[in-house]
This record gives structure tokens, sequence and C-alpha cells, in this order.
């Protein structure tokens, strides 16, 4: 693969992830300038890139560590040399207790969610065998009715919290999904504020029970740079902000010209004046139907073309509504609609500058769902 380094684009094989190195880094540092003048640090998802060089790109950035939603991607980053490390979700069972204390020897810092007595209690008797301490930041609840305590069972969890001496509170952190479903562009702002006073509330209540409040988390892409300063957050887990999607421009979040990651496809057939069909199909593009974005990508430089059926080998490209024609073997990018769940099917992402092959990244997270 290193062989095609400095190749023109057109010589990598086809379906393959692409990632335009001048979008990323621009995205990366715009996220950072934003929350630098919000006075809020930058703790980035790595559920959309999954990859450590792009993880070490955010952190020259200025970001403080990297959040993970997975112990496998943990795991990953880790080995990829990432230091300070948040995950994000519930953790249980004896299997992922152990690696989470292997993980804690490996990282500087770690801190992990948590929302539950049971996920607690197995933390803290883990890490109390092995005779270390962990971090934990309390996840609340704040509107996107998924995980989370309530807010105003907050103090009476933390005080629950005490039971578990392995465990340190620092913080508390939400999750803003509702910034997704809310009137679009107009409301991010108002999501982003929505998001930052009900974690302030928490935050203090926690102050006032007597608890310290070292980190406030939140964020996600559509109220990514959106957040005033003073508004009570002290980090931001934005994740898809750095490669983007077209359900994020479908969304008002970003233009076609801010998405970093295509997927390169070949034509291979042309068999009828209502279809192309290419080489990318459900192993190459993102499956996940959703209500934003048409069908499972649009062509890059294409006025109108998407793709919309996919089979596991071919994708079928509407040719009446294109403006432009191919022919059999024309190499086309496409924007998926869900770069988190697109990206998870390549095991390599193909950097590209100035329309050539500047470096070819292992995503070493791929796949790591457990
Ligand atoms: C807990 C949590 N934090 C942060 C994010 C990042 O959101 P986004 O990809 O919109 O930036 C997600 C996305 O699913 C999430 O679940």
């Amino acid at each position: 693969m290193k062989s095609l380094l400095d190749m023109p684009v057109s010589c990598v094989d086809t379906p393959a992830l692409l990632v335009d190195y001048a979008i990323l880094q621009r995205n990366i540092q715009r996220l950072q300038e934003a929350s630098a003048a919000a006075e809020i640090a930058v703790r980035p998802h790595i559920k959309a890139h999954k990859t450590p060089q792009v993880a070490q790109m955010q952190i020259q950035a200025g970001a403080i560590g990297v959040t993970c939603a997975k112990l496998g991607e943990a795991e990953a980053m880790a080995a990829g040399g990432i230091e300070d490390i948040f995950i994000a979700n519930c953790l249980v069972g004896p299997t992922k207790m152990a690696r989470l204390v292997g993980l804690a020897k490996h990282v500087r810092h770690l801190s992990v969610a948590v929302e539950s007595i049971e996920s607690a209690r197995q933390m803290s008797s883990a890490f109390s065998e092995a005779d270390m301490q962990l971090d934990v930041i309390i996840e609340a609840n704040i509107g996107s009715n998924r995980a989370g305590v309530e807010p105003d069972a907050a103090v009476e969890f933390a005080k629950a919290l005490a039971d578990f001496p392995a465990l340190q509170i620092r913080g508390i952190m939400g999750y803003v999904g509702f910034a997704y479903y809310g009137g679009g562009p107009e409301d991010f702002a108002e999501s982003a504020a929505r998001e930052a006073k009900a974690l302030s509330d928490v935050a203090a209540d926690l102050q006032e029970g007597g608890f310290e409040v070292q980190v406030i988390s939140g964020g996600c892409t559509p109220t990514a740079g959106r957040y005033q300063k003073g508004c009570g957050l002290t980090e931001v887990r934005c994740g898809t902000y750095c490669l983007n999607d077209h359900n994020q421009v479908d969304l008002g979040a970003c233009s076609r010209q801010d998405i970093a990651a295509t997927v390169l496809s070949t034509v291979v057939s042309v068999p009828a004046e209502d279809r192309i069909i290419i080489d990318a199909g459900t192993k190459a593009l993102d499956q996940a139907v959703s209500d934003l974005t048409e069908g499972y990508g649009w062509l890059k430089g294409y006025e109108g073309g998407n793709v919309y059926k996919i089979n596991d080998e071919h994708g079928y490209v509407d040719r009446r509504r294109l403006q432009g024609d191919f022919a059999i073997g024309d190499k086309v990018e496409i924007y998926p609609p869900r770069i988190c769940t697109c990206l998870n099917l390549y095991d390599y992402m193909y950097v590209i500058e100035n329309g050539q092959v500047r470096d070819v990244w292992q995503i070493t997270a791929r796949g790591a769902n457990t």
C-alpha cells in the first residue's frame, strides 16, 4: 500500500476510503479555535475516525485527550500513543473490568462514565483488587433519553458512589443528541445553551452537596463551535466534525466543502438509461438509512446523483437525476451519509493531498466494537 505514496488518487483500487488531509486539518483547527475562544477544552470523540494518526492531529492542534465509546476503541488509541482517554459509555461485565484495569496501567489518565450502581460496583471492585483508583464522570440524562441518571437524582447517586472507594468522582457529562432532531441550524446555538445550562445546574447541585466537579463535558457536531464563553462546559466531545458527512450537510451543520471523507468507487456497468452501477455496495457504504439523507450517498462534484440502492457488491446511481454521465472504468467519489458507520467498514484510509496519496493510515479501532 505504501507503494501508492505520491501517486494520483486514480491509482487507488476501489472501493476505498479517502480522507482529504487539508479539509481534515481545517475542520480540526476550526473546532479548536472556536473552543479556545469560548475557553472550553476539546476532547474529541474518536468514534468517527477510529485512527490514532487523526487523534494525534487533534492533540497537536490542542485537544487535551480523546473520548471513546468502546473499550476496544480506547485500547486502540492507547496502542497508538494516546495518553489521556475518557470512555463515555456504560461498562459492565467481568471481561470488560479486566480489560479496563489493563488499559488503566498503560495510559497516563483514564476516566470512565458511570450512571449505575451495578457498573460502579464492578469497576470499584476490579480497581480495588488491583490496588488502583479510577476517575469517573457521572452521566446525566439531559434530554436525549438514552442512558444517564436523571439530573435531580445526581446528588443521591454521587453519595451512593461513596460506597466504592476505588472510584473518584471527577465531574459530569451529558449528550446533546437532541440537537440532531431540532429545527436545524437556527436551533444549534439554543441546543448548545440548553445543554450547557442543564449540565451546569447538575454540577452546581453536586458542588452544593460537597462534591468537587472538575469536568463538565458535553458537545456534538451540530453544536460544535456554538458554545458561549462562560456557558459552564469545561470540555466538548464533538466527533463527526473532523470528517463530516452528508447527514451534517443535510442538517445544516456544515457544507459539502467541509466533508473530508469520501468513498472512492469505480463505475462497473452502465446497463440502462436509468442507472449506473458502481462497485460499492453494502460492504463499502453506510447502510444506516437516515431520516436526513436520501439514499446511501451523493456523488462528489455532481449535482443530483445519489446512490439510491445497494446490494452487497453493487451500488445503483440514479442516472436520470445526475447532471453528467459516466463510462465504465470511471472513478467516482461518494459522500457517505454517516461517516461513523461507513468508516467502520474499512481497514485503511487513503490520506489525499493535492490529488495525490499523502499517506495510508490503518484504522486500528475499526471493528473494535467490544
Ligand atoms: C456520548 C457521546 N459524546 C459525543 C458524541 C459525538 O457526537 P458527534 O458525532 O455528533 O460529534 C457522541 C456521538 O454519538 C456520543 O454518543
